[in-house]
């Protein structure tokens, strides 16, 4: 039953982009504009963080700005959203070595400041292992800032169609759209895991701030439904239109769906 709650509650109407260079430009600003501000505080920022390919340039403009504008990473922590059930470290298809080759290895973030749900618990374990990440989210006080994509089903995270808004850091099942879209990572649907490490909705709606970006046509449908369309378990992203902390960020090609009531 999807859950009723009156449009557009808090909804801003989304920042638009030309293309995905200037969205993600913009994103990477965000970031390090927080991350300058809690330097000057003399404070840590804790960042939750994305794999795939959308925020792959937000990450190369961080890199950038580290490499030529000086941008430090050193009181920066990290948690990942989530990482593919088993699936070892250092294999090239994990979103840990996804993080190292597309950002961690090119800053200079202290290592122990990088947290990523690591899938070697046995299935007895794992939900003590669960636990143990939301506790290391609450002990830096809980998410500045979480970045997030958008699959093409609605998820955020791995929180697929019909997790609970309440749901926090779990062993999920992956939908077969979710699967899919993973073949090209992992070359063939048999090698695709059938299962990952998400951090909860309700995680993520802990987050002081959210950054949604979504970027490219293949991203239009499931934008219009998720920001114009009813609030239900069906849609997950759906629920960020309660939530005045939240800014979705998409280039011309995610928007076109968007209707002209919701671009202003
Ligand atoms: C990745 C994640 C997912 C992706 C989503 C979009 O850590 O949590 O929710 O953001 O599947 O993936 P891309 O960006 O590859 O289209």
């Amino acid at each position: 039953m999807p859950i009723k709650i009156s449009k557009h509650i808090q909804t801003k109407a989304p920042s638009l982009f030309p293309d995905a260079d200037q969205a993600s430009v913009y994103t990477a600003q965000q970031i390090a504009e927080l991350i300058h501000q809690k330097q000057r505080e003399g404070n840590q920022v804790t960042l939750g963080l994305a794999t795939g390919n959308t925020p792959k340039k937000v990450y190369q403009e961080l890199i950038r700005l580290h490499k030529n504008e000086g941008l430090s990473f050193q009181n920066v922590i990290t948690f990942n959203l989530d990482e593919y059930y088993p699936i070892g470290p250092d294999n090239d298809q994990s979103y840990t070595y996804f993080m190292r080759h597309n950002l961690f290895d090119h800053i200079d973030i202290q290592q122990e400041n990088i947290y990523i749900p690591q899938t070697n618990s046995t299935p007895q374990e794992v939900a003590k292992y669960c636990q143990a990440y939301e506790d290391k989210i609450a002990e830096y006080g809980g998410l500045d800032l979480q970045l997030l994509g958008i699959g093409r089903n609605g998820h955020i995270g791995f929180n697929e169609p019909g997790s609970s808004f309440a749901s926090t850091t779990r062993l999920v099942n992956l939908h077969p759209l979710t699967r899919e879209d993973a073949i090209a990572q992992f070359g063939t649907i048999d090698k695709v895991p059938h299962q990952a490490i998400s951090i909860g909705i309700h995680t993520i709606m802990q987050a002081k701030r959210i950054l949604l970006l979504a970027l490219g046509e293949r991203k239009s449908e499931i934008m219009n439904k998720a920001l114009s369309g009813e609030i239900s378990v069906d849609i997950p992203a759906s629920i960020l239109q309660t939530m005045s902390q939240v800014e979705y960020i998409l280039d011309q090609e995610a928007a076109v769906l968007i209707q002209e009531e919701d671009r202003v």
